[in-house]
C-alpha cells in the first residue's frame, strides 16, 4: 500500500491504558508507507516497552530532550513531520499543550511544529468531562488542532463510559483524511540511476562520471507524491523510505531489470547514464601485464559493440497513457538535440542539460535543465539542487499524464 508513501508522521504516545493500541496504529501507518517517528512520554513507558515501538516504527523511539543523538530533537521532529498524532493523549498532555508548556519531548515537539496535529484523548469519563479538560479541548480546537473524540465503552478497571481511545483503524482513517495522497498516488514509477559499468576483465570496467544523485532525487520525489517507486540503480545511496531498489551494473542488466518492471509502469524515467558501447570480449579473470613489454596483451585496443538502447526499446513498445522520460547530456544545440531525441526514441519528455556549464549534471549537487516535451514550449529550470529539479520534472510528468487521460 502506498497511501502514505513519503509522509513523515510523529506518533506521540502518552501514559494511559490505551497505549497498547498505539502499537497497532504504528503498524497501520508503516504498512501504508509512512515514515513513523515515535515519541513516548515517561509515563507511557509504564504501559508499553520502548522496544515494541522501536521495532515496529521507522526509527528508534524518542523519549527525552536530553539523550537523543540530535541536540535539538523536538525542533527536528517537529519540522520534518507532515503530521503529528498523539494517541492516546492524556489530560496532562492536553493541558500542557493548551497552555504552551513544553515540559517534555512530546509537548516540546507539539509546540515546535507547524504540521497538522491530531490528538486522540483517552481517559476516564470523569476526567474527560471535567471542565478543565473540556476547556483545553475547546482551546486546542479553536487553534486548529484536530481532536478525535473518545468513544464510549469499557474503560480501565471495568468501568463503562465515554473516554475510550478511538479504534486504531478509525485514527488511521482520520490521518489519511488530513494527509491527502499526492498527485502520483496509485501510479507505478520506474526510475533508473547512475552510470553503468561495462566489464573489460574481472577488475577493469568502462564507466562514466554519473553519481546517480539526480535519479535518486527523482525517485524520492515520486515516492513523496504517493507513487509506488522502483529504482534501478548502479549505485547505492540513501534509498528513500518506501522505494524498492534493484541494483545492477551493466547496460544489459539494466535492460533486463527494466523489462521486468517497466511493462506495467505508468511512468519510466531513464535518468541513468547508460554506456552506449561495451567491450565485445570480456575476460572473467584479471588480465595480467606482460613483464617484458609492460603491456597487457590483448588490451592494446578494445573492440566495442553497441549496448541495448533501453529508452528507445521502451519507446518502441510504449503503452497508451504510459509516460516515458529520457535525459540528454549535451554540450551544444541543447533544445534541437533534445527535440530530435524525443522523436527518435518516441518519448514524452526529455530533460536536457548542458554539461559544459559549471555546477550542472554529472557529480554535482546542483543541476540546470531544459524540459523539452512534444508540442510544448521548452521550460528552462535554472541552477538548483537536484531535488528541486526532480520536482520540476515530476510536475511536467503530471501535466503530460493529465493531457493523456483527458
Ligand atoms: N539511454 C538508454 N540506453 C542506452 C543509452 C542511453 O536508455 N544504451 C538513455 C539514457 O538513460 C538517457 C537517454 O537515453 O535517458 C540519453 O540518450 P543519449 O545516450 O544521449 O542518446 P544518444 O541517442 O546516444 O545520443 P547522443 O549520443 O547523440 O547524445
Amino acid at each position: 500500500m502506498t497511501l502514505l508513501n513519503g509522509k513523515h508522521i510523529v506518533l506521540g504516545v502518552c501514559g494511559g491504558i490505551a497505549a497498547y493500541k498505539s502499537v497497532e496504529l504504528c503498524r497501520l501507518l508503516v504498512d501504508a508507507g509512512a515514515h513513523v517517528a515515535p515519541i513516548m512520554t515517561s509515563d507511557a513507558e509504564h504501559f508499553i516497552g520502548k522496544v515494541t515501538l522501536s521495532a515496529l516504527a521507522s526509527e528508534p523511539v524518542h523519549t527525552t530532550l536530553w539523550d537523543d543523538a540530535d541536540p535539538i530533537p523536538h525542533t527536528r521532529l517537529g519540522q520534518r513531520a507532515d503530521l503529528i498524532v498523539v494517541a492516546p493523549t492524556t489530560a496532562r498532555v492536553l493541558g500542557a499543550y493548551a497552555a504552551g508548556i513544553s515540559s517534555d519531548l512530546l509537548t516540546a515537539t507539539l509546540i515546535a511544529t507547524r504540521a497538522p496535529v491530531l490528538v486522540c484523548p483517552a481517559m476516564h469519563t470523569e476526567m474527560w468531562e471535567h471542565p478543565a479538560v473540556q476547556e483545553n479541548i475547546a482551546t486546542l480546537r479553536r487553534r486548529g488542532v484536530n481532536v478525535l473524540d473518545p468513544e464510549s465503552g469499557r474503560l480501565a478497571g471495568g468501568d463503562i463510559g465515554a473516554g475510550r481511545l478511538a479504534d486504531p483503524q478509525r485514527i488511521f482513517d482520520e490521518i489519511v483524511q488530513l494527509l491527502p495522497p499526492g498527485d502520483l498516488y496509485g501510479t507505478h514509477v520506474v526510475v533508473t540511476a547512475g552510470g553503468t559499468r561495462e566489464p573489460i576483465d574481472a577488475v577493469r570496467v568502462i564507466a562514466n562520471r554519473s553519481s546517480g544523485k539526480q535519479g535518486y532525487a527523482i525517485a524520492a520525489e515520486a515516492n513523496a507524491r504517493g507513487a509506488k517507486v522502483t529504482l534501478i540503480s548502479t549505485v547505492e545511496l540513501a534509498v528513500p523510505f518506501g522505494v524498492t531498489l534493484i541494483q545492477v551494473e551493466t547496460a544489459q542488466q539494466m535492460q533486463d531489470a527494466v523489462n521486468m518492471s517497466a511493462q506495467q509502469a505508468d511512468v519510466v524515467v531513464m535518468a541513468a547514464a547508460v554506456a552506449d558501447m561495451r567491450p565485445v570480449v570480456t575476460s572473467t579473470s584479471k588480465m595480467k601485464k606482460n613483464p617484458k613489454t609492460g603491456v597487457i596483451d590483448g588490451l592494446e585496443s578494445i573492440a566495442l559493440e553497441a549496448t541495448p538502447d533501453i529508452l528507445a526499446n521502451l519507446g518502441a513498445s510504449k503503452r497508451v497513457g504510459q509516460v516515458l522520460v529520457g535525459f540528454a547530456a549535451e554540450t551544444e544545440n541543447l533544445v534541437a538535440n533534445a527535440q530530435a531525441k524525443l522523436q527518435r526514441k518516441n518519448v514524452d519528455l526529455i530533460v536536457a542539460n548542458n554539461v559544459a556549464d559549471t555546477g550542472v549534471g554529472f557529480g554535482h549537487e546542483t543541476n540546470a535543465v531544459t524540459l523539452v516535451a512534444n508540442g510544448a514550449e521548452p521550460v528552462v529550470v535554472g541552477l538548483s539542487d537536484k531535488r528541486s529539479i526532480a520536482k520540476s520534472v515530476m510536475d511536467a510528468v503530471v501535466l503530460i499524464r493529465s493531457h493523456s487521460t483527458h
